[in-house]
C-alpha cells in the first residue's frame, strides 16, 4: 500500500470527523441567532415574537412525528409566516439547524 495513500485517506478521515463536530456546534448557532427569536431558544415558541406570530411548538407530538425531510423543505422555501432560508444558509446548515431541532424535541 502506498504510504502517501495511507496518509491523505487518514488526513479526509479526520477532517470529515471535524466537520460533523463542527456542523453540529454551527446547528446550535444558527438556531439561536436566526430562528429562536421566533421558536424559542427550547423550541415551544412560547415567548415575545413567537407568542405574537402564533409560532407553533416544535415540541409538540405532531411536529416530533414530521419527517426531517419536510423541516429542511420548510426551512429551505419558508411557509407562512416562516422566512425562507434557503438562500441564508447553504444545505448542510440548513441540516445541522435541523438536527438541532430534533435534539430540542427529545
Ligand atoms: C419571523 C419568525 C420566524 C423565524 C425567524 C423562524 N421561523 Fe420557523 N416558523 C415560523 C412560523 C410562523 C411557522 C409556522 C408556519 C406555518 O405553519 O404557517 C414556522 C414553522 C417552522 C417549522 C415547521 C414546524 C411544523 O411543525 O410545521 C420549522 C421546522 C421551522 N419553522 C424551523 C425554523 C428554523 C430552523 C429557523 C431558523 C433558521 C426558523 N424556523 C426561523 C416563524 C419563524
Amino acid at each position: 500500500m502506498n504510504r502517501r495513500k495511507t496518509v491523505l485517506a487518514t488526513l479526509a478521515f479526520v477532517s470529515l470527523a471535524t466537520c460533523t463536530v463542527l456542523a453540529q456546534s454551527s446547528g446550535a448557532d444558527t438556531y439561536k441567532s436566526k430562528c429562536a427569536m421566533c421558536h424559542s431558544a427550547d423550541g415551544s415558541a412560547s415567548s415575545g415574537a413567537g407568542k405574537a406570530m402564533h409560532v407553533p411548538s416544535l415540541l409538540t407530538p405532531e411536529a416530533k412525528k414530521a419527517s426531517t425531510a419536510s423541516y429542511v423543505a420548510i426551512v429551505k422555501e419558508g411557509k407562512g409566516k416562516m422566512p425562507a432560508y434557503g438562500t441564508k444558509l447553504s444545505g448542510p446548515e440548513i441540516n445541522a439547524v435541523v438536527a438541532y431541532i430534533r435534539t430540542l424535541q427529545k
